[in-house]
């Protein structure tokens, strides 16, 4: 039997090519245990796939390009969606790493829970988040009452809101009373408006998906650095405006 090759790189290569330290600085902070490898401590010598893999050096995960910062996270409700608030609630940025300073891209009500993008690369937020794009988002709302047939066709095809009609949407029902809606505008409180329009206001709401980006296993409050893959993922997402790209 021919032993199969290891594949992937040397977790110290990758920590040197990444400007981390030396190769010797870098053996010496995994045989420390400073570096984990999807949140887990990394042995010395363990090989990673560099695409996919997150790994971290004392907590702080590697940039996909040297000083930037793209992270995931799950917003619980009561957390709003800005850099800072007068009224001094907790925000999103409080939840993630103080340095270097990131912002959310676009935003969740405060009573809106799931996946946020938190990023300090601003080429790519403007583009995620331009009206032109039209990146989807999938989300989870419990309403009120049991929508009929019509009121699905209306959400689909539709909805007259005060600040116009809105875009088609992908909407299914769980019945008695979870839908699942997949839009791709931006419009403020814009999944709330368009249930409360069609007699089925939203009791809770989540966000489960943001164009290719989803993570069922990503608890209320915890957050986590995207693989360079994920960022690849989303710029392409953003170019095509195709969600599934
Ligand atoms: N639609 C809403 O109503 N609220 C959000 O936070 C996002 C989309």
């Amino acid at each position: 039997m021919t032993p199969t090759e290891p594949t992937g790189e040397r977790i110290q290569k990758i920590l040197a090519r990444r400007g981390v330290g030396s190769r010797r600085v870098c053996d010496g902070m995994v045989s420390a245990g400073r570096v984990t490898v999807n949140g887990e401590v990394a042995a010395a010598g363990r090989r990673i796939d560099p695409e996919h893999d997150v790994v971290a050096v004392d907590g702080v995960a590697l940039a996909v390009r040297p000083g930037m910062a793209h992270y995931l996270l799950n917003k619980p409700a009561g957390v709003i969606s800005t850099a800072s608030d007068p009224r001094g609630r907790p925000t999103v940025v409080d939840l993630v790493p103080a340095q270097p300073r990131v912002f959310p891209v676009g935003r969740l009500d405060a009573d809106t829970e799931g996946l946020l993008i938190l990023t300090n690369d601003g080429d790519l937020a403007f583009r995620l988040t331009h009206p032109s794009v039209g990146v989807e988002k999938a989300y989870l709302a419990k309403v009120v009452g049991t929508p009929s047939p019509a009121a699905l066709r209306r959400l689909r095809l539709g909805v007259e809101l005060e600040d116009g009609i809105t875009s088609p949407a992908k909407v299914a029902l769980t019945p008695p009373d979870l839908l699942r809606l997949v839009i791709h505008e931006g419009r403020n409180r814009q999944v709330r408006r368009m249930c409360e329009a069609v007699g089925h206001p939203v009791v809770r709401l989540a966000r489960f998906r943001i164009g290719p980006l989803t993570d069922p296993s990503l608890r209320p409050g915890a957050w986590r650095a995207l693989t360079p893959a994920e960022v690849r993922s989303l710029e392409q997402a953003a170019a095509s405006g195709d969600a599934d790209a």
